[in-house]
């Protein structure tokens, strides 16, 4: 007999698509776990930078990694016992983990931690490889993206939000960067996998998309059920 799985939402895409808000409220809405991958390549980063490493030694790297001190609880992100959950948002930190998520042998540091967070009921998790390398069994990929453009712009409004001064054109060039090196590294490139469904937001609000991956999912749940009860 088959064990049921712990089901997983995997929904990847590129830097500032609103993946993360939209599988939070995913997360929320099914009682589900939910991680945020990229937020551990911002906390090796936050650490690298913190520590003085150099950046191109792997070997430092990847035991940084492995010996991660963090935790998410409620909302928060720890990292040796301090919150940095605004810290990791940093631009900075944001182009250094671009740059460690090229060394294969630093992801794989990271992959049994991420994998730890399938947990029942269930877990949503949102980053650039959830479906084609750290969840490939997930029942639901997603590949959620929008235009370079209306990304920046979202990131210009949060920015302006929280008070933080930004330049529309600087956010863009930001984004198009990261894109291209996300997407043209040799290992666990940043692109839509072949079962992988696409969501553009480009011109959905918030709720449109967290209600067409509900949908999904829902869709996904009763094909099941149809399957099981045969
Ligand atoms: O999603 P984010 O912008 O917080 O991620 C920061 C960087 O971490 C991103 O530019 C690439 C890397 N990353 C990755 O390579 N694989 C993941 N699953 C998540 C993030």
């Amino acid at each position: 007999m088959n064990t049921p799985q712990i089901p997983v939402i995997a929904i990847d895409g590129p830097s500032a698509s609103g993946k993360g808000t939209i599988a939070q409220l995913v997360a929320e809405k099914l009682g589900f776990h939910y991680l945020d991958s990229g937020a551990l390549y911002r906390l090796v980063a936050l650490k690298t930078m913190q520590s003085h490493t150099d950046t191109g030694d792997i070997d430092r790297l990847t035991a940084i990694a492995k010996n991660l001190n963090t935790a998410f609880i409620d909302g928060q992100i720890f990292l040796d016992g301090t919150i940095v959950t605004d810290a990791i948002r940093a631009e900075q930190c944001g182009i250094l983990a671009s740059q460690l998520a090229a060394y294969p042998q630093f992801r794989e540091a990271l992959t049994e931690r991420q994998r730890a967070f399938r947990q029942s009921p269930g877990l949503v998790t949102d980053g650039r490889d959830m479906g084609s390398v750290i969840f490939p069994d997930a029942m639901l990929k997603i590949f959620l993206t929008a235009s370079a453009e209306i990304r920046a712009q979202r990131r210009y409004n949060q920015l302006k939000e929280k008070g933080i001064d930004a330049n529309i054109a600087d956010l863009l060039q930001d984004i198009q960067k990261r894109d291209e090196r996300d997407s043209n590294r040799s290992i666990a490139p940043l692109q839509q996998g072949k079962d992988a469904r696409l969501l553009d937001t480009t011109s959905l609000t918030i709720s449109q998309a967290q209600n067409a991956v509900l949908s999904w999912y829902n869709e996904i749940c009763a094909r099941d059920q149809r399957l099981n009860a045969q």
